[in-house]
């Protein structure tokens, strides 16, 4: 059964294993309004620790995946406030791009329709991403006078070689499915027609896997890409032994012991082991 956020501009569906998630404003193209990025990150919040949720599909109603962000709710009325509602707004969106980024289960972006500007930051924040070969993609910031901000320019930078991005950033036209694929924004291009079936194919096979190896690698992949090798090398190590020990239950003595117990003092020695 879909059910709606707060404010009914992300829907979603919870159905083996997989939460469908979708921007939910098709009259709008799925702009990213600031009641948008709320309730999207109610709705994140609300499925990230469900047990029925093994990986989270973001996708859109209508012909837009989503066309960045609301030009007139996230650009003009906040900044109708001052910095103060700028800022907020931003803390809004990059809020829940970030959750995304870090989430505890898998991700997939399932790109529908179209994708502009704002859209890359929840496009990069998912895990792998898959498009309809008719999408469009487009740093369109250019044609109405900013730069690709939020995020978006270090998304063209971080996935496309260093030509392709500079040329997407400064020209403003868009590119389709087949082409994102080439350049590095998503992983698949496939009609329209076929992109759930893959999607849901790909997340049966997520599905399937040790869910805290899923997490330790996910976070690994985009972590090792900021570090030198000795860095990443030693990163590694660590994710690996903590992935190891995830189920630890030391520390849940250790409180007993003082709270429940109250057989020692953290402050004056250690649990008995
Ligand atoms: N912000 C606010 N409203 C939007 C946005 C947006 N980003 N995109 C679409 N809408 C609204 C339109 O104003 C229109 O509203 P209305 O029906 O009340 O007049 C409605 O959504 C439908 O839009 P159309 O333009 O009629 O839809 P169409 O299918 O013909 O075109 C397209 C779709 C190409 C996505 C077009 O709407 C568009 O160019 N949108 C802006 C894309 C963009 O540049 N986004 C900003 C990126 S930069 C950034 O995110 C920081």
């Amino acid at each position: 059964m879909t059910e709606l956020s707060s404010n009914g501009v992300v829907a979603y569906d919870v159905e083996g294993g997989i939460a469908w998630v979708k921007f939910n404003r098709p009259d709008k193209r799925n702009a990213m309004s600031p009641t948008l990025n709320r309730d999207m990150m109610e709705v994140l919040d609300a499925l990230e620790f469900r047990e029925d949720v093994g990986v989270l599909v973001l996708t859109g109603e209508g012909s837009a995946w989503t066309a960045g962000m609301d030009l007139k709710e996230y650009f003009r009325e906040t900044e109708a406030d001052g910095l103060r509602g700028t800022r907020k707004a931003q803390r809004e969106s990059y809020g829940w791009w970030r959750r995304l980024r870090w989430y505890q289960k898998p991700t997939i972006a399932m790109v529908n329709g179209w994708c502009f500007g704002g859209g890359y930051g929840p496009l990069f924040a998912c895990d792998l991403a898959f498009a309809a070969e008719d999408a469009k993609f487009g740093l369109s910031e250019i044609n109405w006078g900013i730069l690709p901000g939020g995020g978006a320019t270090k998304v063209a930078v971080e996935l496309m070689p260093f030509r392709k991005a500079m040329y997407h950033a400064m020209m403003g036209e868009n590119i389709d499915g087949k082409t994102a694929v080439e350049w590095g924004l998503i992983n698949e291009a496939l009609p329209l027609d076929q992109l759930k079936d893959r999607v849901t194919e790909v997340a049966k096979v997520l599905l399937a896997k040790n869910p805290v190896a899923l997490k330790a690698t996910k976070d690994a992949v985009r972590r090792v890409s900021l570090l030198s090798y000795e860095d990443a090398e030693d990163y590694l190590v660590r994710a690996q032994e903590a992935a190891n020990s995830y189920d630890n239950e030391g520390r849940k003595e250790g409180i007993r012991q003082f709270i429940d117990e109250k057989s020692y003092k953290p402050g004056l020695g250690a649990y008995d082991k």
